[in-house]
């Protein structure tokens, strides 16, 4: 399977996103359910943690490839935006958001500067760890997208779904980048698949996992992929990944949500 990226024209479509006829006010009148709120809390947060993703991977060999650079400049732009859209959506139940709120996770994740320090070793040590990583950056947008359509129907709120109904086609293109990125070096190299396939397996968590807490983690997967809905987009990301050269049958999202969803 070799999917197609482009990046010049991915260049041409990047933009912060559209919401200039969202009608964040509608908020006011017709608020979210705490629920809905909650996952959108941690979105939020995490939306905006792609900075730091991003001073990750940039300390591994990713940063040799003016293709790469060149997509995950214009990617943490678009992902800022959606946090900015998001943080619209608390200020209108006067919940804390943006940089006050930002400041506060980033206080909470400092320890998680040894993620960086590893990236850095890691990618030293094996020229697979950017195969790793841009497999495991295909897998948390397809979650990430999926986890938007999930919400804009479980909070059945049309302003809410719009929103993120337009979220999600952004988090599309970023998937076509990291899977195409990813198909193309898994089938170069059976070394990057071995050790793609091992880090998956055993260390693979839900986008989020480690800058949030475990108990938003763990509502957040429930609220979003429980049920039968829940059950078979899950199955849907697994199949996926299984598409991708030496990656069949890991079932990674599959047992995450069986996982939390247990605890
Ligand atoms: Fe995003
Ligand atoms: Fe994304």
């Amino acid at each position: 399977m070799v999917m197609n990226f482009d990046i010049d024209r991915y260049l041409e479509l990047v933009a912060p996103l559209d919401d200039s006829d969202i009608d964040y006010d509608a908020f006011l009148t017709d608020p979210l359910d705490e629920e809905t709120l909650r996952c959108l809390r941690y979105m939020h947060d995490v939306e905006f943690h792609t900075t730091c993703y991003l001073r990750d991977l940039l300390v591994t060999a990713a940063h040799d490839d003016p293709e790469i650079t060149a997509f995950l400049a214009m990617w943490s732009y678009e992902e800022y935006w959606h946090g900015e859209a998001i943080a619209k959506v608390l200020d209108r139940h006067d919940e804390s958001h943006g940089r006050q709120r930002i400041a506060a996770t980033r206080r909470r994740v400092g320890r998680e500067r040894m993620t960086t320090l590893a990236m850095m070793l890691g990618s030293a040590l094996s020229e697979h760890v950017v195969t790793v990583a841009l497999t495991w950056g295909a897998v948390n947008e397809w979650t990430t997208q999926a986890g938007y359509v999930q919400l804009a129907k479980r909070s059945g709120h049309p302003v809410l779904g719009e929103l993120l109904r337009r979220i999600a086609k952004q988090e599309g293109r970023h998937i076509d980048f990291y899977a195409s990125q990813a198909a193309r070096r898994l089938d170069a190299s059976a070394g990057a698949r071995r050790l793609t396939r091992l880090a998956l397996r055993k260390r693979w968590r839900p986008v989020g996992s480690g800058v949030m807490p475990d108990v938003e983690t763990e509502f957040l997967i429930a609220h979003l992929f429980g049920g039968d809905d829940g059950e078979s987009m899950a199955a849907r990301i697994d199949r996926r990944l299984a598409r991708l050269p030496g990656l069949d049958h890991l079932g990674i999202v599959t047992s995450a949500r069986l996982k939390l969803s247990n605890s």
